[in-house]
């Protein structure tokens, strides 16, 4: 497509110290962006950007240490620098946390949104890609998920990034000079490919795989496998991982497509191909080469049998796809365990 305007060039990372934040950074970095950080560090620790910046081997532009709800902070960070467009990772992302905090979860994800929206708008910024979750999807019936699937978020963490949804299409609506690409991630995975960025939750992993890595480098003792009677071939629930590289590529060609038109646009991101719980186990212990031990457990409350990406609309729309399977993902994500055995600590 013919472009008239160039792609944006110095582009503001929310979360980018964060596990998809920081490979956003070092794909931006890598393809000639300037990349402005801001976090809070609440579910990060500053290392990461250093270490960002060793792979790409440029530094980032500038960092901040700031709350994005701080809209007097925030705005000086829009003052010093002339932000063409912004990526927004900044949330919140642990549903079972946002069953017992809602608040907390409302305020940060829903008020982190407003307060950055009305500081671009201050600033006379527009373009904007956002993270959203396959988890807006709700207990949506069992099968292919696409876009049109309508969203039924079942708790307060999916029922906030559905609720920046609807805001951010509202604004789209109002205001014509917006334009927002939202991702929906199913489930990213993986690591960087040289083993010094990847997932290092702090406390006790709620996702699967950063757990199933701690299991395998041993700094914990056992996999539970969250039930095993779901209508799936092996009782397993079944997941569309999607490595963090192909992740965070998607982003960098979102923001390419920022100038294609406004409005808002809405993508799955993932593989388009289930795995299984016990597959996911199985693929791990061949990247590792040892056994990942589990046992079986009830079933999570609040989890579905399966959860598919379709994701032929981002093919269409931008010949986005995704290339590494399960076993790049466990590959990578195993290398960054063994060579950082307690995360960034
Ligand atoms: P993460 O927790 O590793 O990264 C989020 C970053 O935002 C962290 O560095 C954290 O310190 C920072 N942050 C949180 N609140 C902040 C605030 N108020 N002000 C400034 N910084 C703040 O999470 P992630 O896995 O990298 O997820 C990034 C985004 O993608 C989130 O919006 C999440 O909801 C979304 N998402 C993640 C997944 C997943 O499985 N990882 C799936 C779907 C969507
Ligand atoms: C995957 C499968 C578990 C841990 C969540 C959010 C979603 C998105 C990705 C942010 C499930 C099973 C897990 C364990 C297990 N995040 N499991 N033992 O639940 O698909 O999605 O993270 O937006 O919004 O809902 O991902 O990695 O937690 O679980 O058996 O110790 O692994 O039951 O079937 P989930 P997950």
């Amino acid at each position: 497509m013919a472009r008239s305007e160039p792609v944006p060039s110095t582009v503001l990372v929310t979360g980018g110290a964060g596990f998809i934040g920081s490979h956003a950074c070092v794909e931006l970095l890598d393809h000639g962006y300037e990349v402005i950080v801001v976090d809070d560090y609440s579910n990060s620790t500053p290392q990461v950007l250093a270490r960002v910046e060793r792979i790409a081997g440029r530094f980032v532009g500038a960092v901040y240490e700031l709350d994005i709800r701080d809209r007097r902070a925030l705005s000086a960070v829009f003052h010093r620098h002339s932000v063409d467009a912004v990526v927004h990772f900044a949330a919140h992302k642990s549903v079972s946390r946002s069953t017992r905090t809602p608040a907390e979860y409302y305020d940060t994800n829903v008020g982190g949104t407003t307060a950055l929206l009305h500081t671009m708008h201050e600033h006379g910024v527009s373009r904007l890609v956002f993270s959203s979750t396959c988890s807006v999807y709700g207990d949506a019936d069992d099968g292919r998920l696409d876009e049109a699937t309508p969203p039924r978020p079942t708790n307060p963490y999916a029922a906030s990034k559905w609720l920046c949804e609807q805001i951010l299409a509202d604004v789209c609506r109002r205001l014509p000079e917006y334009t927002v690409m939202c991702l929906r991630y199913f489930n990213p995975a993986g690591a960087h490919p040289s083993g010094l960025l990847g997932e290092d939750p702090l406390g006790e992993p709620d996702n699967l795989m950063p757990y199933v890595a701690q299991v395998a480098v041993g700094r914990r003792e056992r996999l539970r496998v969250f039930g095993d009677d779901y209508p799936t071939a092996d009782g397993t629930a079944v997941r569309d991982y999607v490595h963090v590289m192909d992740t965070v590529h998607a982003h960098r060609v979102a923001l390419d497509h920022l100038v294609d038109g406004p409005g808002m646009h809405v993508y799955n991101l993932g593989l388009g191909r289930g795995r299984s719980v016990l597959e996911v186990v199985a693929a791990f212990s061949e990247a590792c080469g040892r056994p990942v031990p589990y046992v079986v457990a009830p079933r999570r409350p609040g989890d579905v049998a399966e959860l598919v990406a379709d994701v032929s609309a981002v093919e269409r729309a931008w010949g986005w796809r995704p290339t590494q399977n399960l076993a790049d993902m466990c590959r990578d994500a195993w290398r960054f365990q063994r060579l950082n055995p307690h995360g960034y600590a």
